[in-house]
């Protein structure tokens, strides 16, 4: 299939409509329809009641415009940045380790000279107009504003929803009762000023994620379900490039995988992405190369998935290590660890400094007993040169060392305090959305048949009266009403044939169909108040009584083989 069949369907049934069509469009920018907006909540009530149901993590909604400080400290304002080339004959701009994909196994890893001279030695040109190429620049792919009128306070709308969360993180840990594991989740609109956005919903300028954070202590990365799934198997693409198929056990006790909770979070995703219909047999995980890292990860692995485009990341899963706390608690002067307590108190011997209350007595007078306290609260090394800065009455005072000694301590303490690690599964919704269409995508002789899962398809049940007449569609549209106020999606049609109604419903993934026919109103053939329910995938028709149809439906939605009815 191409994409562009399916981004016609898409269009045509309302799940995505190209943003501001009647002005000419923006390229990178989609608008979901009705059936793309439900289907785009079940994705995200899956994922939901996967992290916060199966693993106890706690939701959050934070803010999408953020002060300049944040991407200060997290590095987005002096790392978050792609290479562009402008083409010298039509001034298109580029991206420019896309123009080389075929000429180099991962032009991620380049910097701007080494995608300049592949240009130079392969004679890359404008794909467009064939124009010269000029000079490989860094473009950052933040959207900047200003917060409040005139330029007094820079923003910058979120180009992923995690630094929300990091900056929240003394309140969230407040929360979880100064516990570690802590997870956090968080959907929402994330927005990267994307340089040539070409490919439908997979690189939007304004798109969807769903973030999990992980707050881990830094020596405790084991997970107390790992032991539940590590001998399933994971399809991997390590470093080395060699692909292969191994138990997420092998890949953990081989290094490939650095530690349990990375490793099943990697097949939490994968089981995820596989519930949510994403074909297992084309999806895999592949590792960075150090070089083609985010600034802020220590590991990182994408799920992958292929599609008509060709392998695309859908899903990147990070160790952050403690790169964004660190960082935050550096800019904000704010606390951003875990007191970890021991279990038992610990006698530790320490280096203080220790004031000379003698030599300070007759310099400072009525002073010295705070000037006393002040040099106490420092360390040994904050010392430099034999002398010790500190900061009285909004002075700097530079104090000697004759002033102070370093003497050692012997105390019992009951814990230290340590930055979490975080572990990151970052979604793209708009991707996993895609690829579920594409991957359930069937067309045979001008039929068009969605396979979706269920419980992500927007319309669960189709319900058709056989004739608009003789009390068919009064009973259909009962039957319509009572699935919808029992929470199933339902969908009436009474026009055209019903192999026409069916064929709208297949081509939407809507996975049954009732119909009321007139056996449903019949008395004496012992079919009363039954109706027709049809099954998409196998097109196989049951009779089944209206009494029981709420049931069914819900068993049929949770899973149950339609054969076993
Ligand atoms: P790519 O290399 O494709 O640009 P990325 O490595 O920059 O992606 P991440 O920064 O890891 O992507 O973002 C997390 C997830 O967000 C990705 O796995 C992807 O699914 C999604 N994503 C990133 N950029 C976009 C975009 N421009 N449009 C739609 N989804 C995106
Ligand atoms: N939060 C993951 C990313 O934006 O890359």
């Amino acid at each position: 299939m191409n994409a562009g069949e399916l981004l016609s369907l898409c269009k045509r049934r309302g799940f995505i409509w190209p943003s501001f069509e009647i002005y000419g469009g923006v390229a990178g920018m989609y608008d979901y329809g009705p059936l793309g907006t439900v289907l785009k909540d079940n994705i995200i009530s899956m994922w939901r009641n996967a992290y916060k149901k199966g693993e106890g993590f706690v939701e959050i909604d934070s803010e999408t415009v953020n002060p300049e400080q944040v991407f200060k400290a997290s590095g987005h304002i002096d790392e978050f940045s792609d290479f562009v080339v402008y083409c010298q004959g039509c001034n298109e701009p580029f991206r420019a380790d896309h123009l080389v994909g075929d000429l180099h196994p991962n032009p991620d890893t380049l910097d701007a000279a080494g995608l300049k001279s592949l240009f130079v030695e392969n004679g890359v040109r404008c794909p467009d107009c064939d124009g010269e190429l000029g000079e490989v620049e860094e473009f950052n792919l933040m959207f900047k504003t200003n917060i409040g009128p005139g330029s007094s306070r820079v923003g910058y709308l979120r180009p992923e929803t995690a630094q929300g969360i990091f900056v929240n993180f003394p309140h969230l840990y407040r929360y979880n009762r100064e516990k570690l594991p802590l997870g956090v989740i968080q959907h929402g609109r994330g927005y990267r000023n994307e340089i040539s956005p070409r490919q439908g919903i997979i690189r939007l300028r304004e798109f969807n994620m769903m973030e999990v954070e992980l707050f881990v202590d830094p020596e405790d990365k084991g997970w107390v379900r790992y032991p539940t799934i590590k001998d399933e198997t994971l399809r991997l693409v390590p470093e080395d490039g060699r692909e292969r198929s191994i138990t997420v056990s092998e890949a953990v006790s081989e290094g490939i995988i650095a530690n349990e909770v990375l490793a099943y979070f990697i097949w939490f995703t994968k089981d995820l992405l596989t519930r949510l219909g994403v074909d297992g047999e084309r999806l895999r995980f592949r590792q960075h190369l150090s070089d083609e890292m985010a600034h802020y990860a220590m590991d990182c692995w994408d799920a992958e998935v292929l599609l008509s485009y060709g392998w695309t990341e859908i899903v990147g899963i990070a160790d952050r290590g403690c790169w964004d706390l660190t960082q935050h608690a550096k800019w904000s002067k704010q606390d951003m660890s875990h007191f970890k307590r021991f279990d038992e108190p610990k006698e530790i011997e320490r280096d203080v400094l220790k004031a000379k209350y003698r030599e300070l007595g007759p310099l400072f007078k009525g002073d010295a007993k705070e000037i006393a306290r002040l040099i106490e609260e420092r360390a040994l090394a904050d010392v430099d040169n034999g002398v010790l800065k500190v900061e009285f009455n909004g002075e700097m005072l530079d104090i000697p060392e004759n002033l102070f000694e370093a003497v050692t301590v012997r105390e019992k303490i009951s814990g230290e305090k340590v930055v979490p690690h975080v572990i990151e599964p970052s979604h793209g919704l708009d991707r996993i959305f895609y690829t579920i269409l594409e991957h359930a995508y069937r067309r045979d002789d001008d039929y068009t048949v969605l396979s979706l899962r269920p419980e992500v398809a927007p319309i669960k049940v189709g319900v058709f009266p056989l004739m608009t007449r003789d009390g068919l569609d009064t009973k259909a549209e009962e039957i319509f009403r009572m699935l919808n106020d029992a929470g199933i999606d339902a969908y009436y049609d009474d026009s055209g044939s019903i192999g026409k109604r069916y064929a709208r419903m297949d081509e939407v993934g809507t996975p049954w169909c009732v119909t009321v026919d007139y056996e449903t109103l019949e008395e004496d053939r012992g079919t009363k108040d039954t109706v027709t329910l049809r099954d998409r995938d196998s097109s196989e028709q049951r009779r089944i009584p209206v009494v029981n149809l709420l049931n069914v439906m819900q068993s049929l939605i949770k899973g149950e083989d339609f054969a076993s009815l």
